[in-house]
């Protein structure tokens, strides 16, 4: 396994592959990688002759007053299960190399970027186009796998990369959770043990409505009353949203039909955390 941090270096490693014929796989993380990051790779190892790991804690997609500062970070870990999930290369970058001196190109998103995450971290969706359309740039990917876990960002990207022809096949991967159910999360490792077991509530409210929609309860004002009452059981949790929408185009619903995105962010204590169901799905 390759370990390149030169920005360059990079781009004509992968331009050299793509004479060659080789298709590259692409799994972009910002680090501190878990098992969701694993499965992305493992299906990426399938998928690709060459595998690419970008680890990049991008600085443009966190606000002024979230966590960019103490994002955890973990270079000799993530190569070693990089390497066992069959990495070829490893690219972290600097923030220096990435957004040299004159930067000053955004993308311009629609409205699939104007609710939920979009709605409580203004510009964060804006910061996660530029850095991938980046990559895909530097990387020259023919697959770039991404997790379900961050479904917004999923469908942002999607419409991103149709939008602008951007020569790259996207595959979303199923959402990784621990064995009580809570997603993996690099941001889990914020935690204190009992705040750890008082995030479970963000699973208990996605179990609640799924139990409920397969019992044929369908209006979206019952659903979620079901869900913040999982929520509300835990006194230390704060809701952020809490919503059903239309799984393809982020539209409120009324009515909950298969396919229907359950999203939610709470924050427990001073981590904010992100859990979504389609259903119907899984
Ligand atoms: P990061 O949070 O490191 O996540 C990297 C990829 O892993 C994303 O596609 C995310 O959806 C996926 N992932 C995280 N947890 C997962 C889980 N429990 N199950 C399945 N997949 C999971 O998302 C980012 O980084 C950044 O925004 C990035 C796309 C790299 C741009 O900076």
């Amino acid at each position: 396994m390759k370990l390149i941090h030169d920005v360059q270096e990079m781009q004509q490693t992968a331009l050299a592959l793509r004479r060659q014929g080789k298709r590259i796989s692409f799994v972009p993380t910002m680090g501190f990688l878990h098992e969701g990051h694993a499965s992305l790779l493992r299906e990426g190892r399938r998928q690709g002759d060459v595998l690419v790991l970008s680890i990049f804690v991008n600085p443009t997609q966190f606000g002024p007053t979230e966590d960019l500062d103490r994002y955890p970070r973990n270079l000799a870990g993530d190569c070693a299960l990089a390497e066992a999930c069959g990495t070829d290369i490893v690219f972290a970058p600097t923030a220096a190399a990435m957004y040299p001196p004159g930067f000053q190109t955004t993308v311009s998103l629609g409205p699939l970027t104007a609710p939920l995450c979009g709605a409580s971290r203004p510009g964060h969706f804006n910061g996660v186009a530029v850095v991938v359309t980046k990559l895909f740039g530097i990387v020259q990917p023919d697959i770039a796998l991404f997790g379900k876990k961050d479904f917004q960002q999923l469908a942002v990207i999607r419409r991103m990369t149709a939008d602008l022809n951007l020569p790259v096949e996207i595959i979303g991967m199923p959402i990784v959770r621990e064995p009580d159910g809570l997603a993996m999360s690099s941001r889990n490792s914020y935690l204190s043990p009992e705040e750890r077991q008082q995030a479970l509530c963000l699973y208990r409210a996605l179990l609640a409505v799924r139990e409920l929609f397969e019992r044929g309860e369908t209006s979206a004002e019952l659903l979620l009353t079901a869900a913040r009452a999982q929520i509300g059981a835990t006194s230390a949790a704060v809701i952020d949203y809490l919503e059903l929408r239309d799984g393809i185009t982020l539209e409120p619903v009324a009515q909950a039909i298969n396919g229907t995105l359950l999203a939610l962010a709470v924050k427990i204590g001073s981590t904010r955390l992100i859990d979504n169901t389609v259903l119907g799905e899984e």
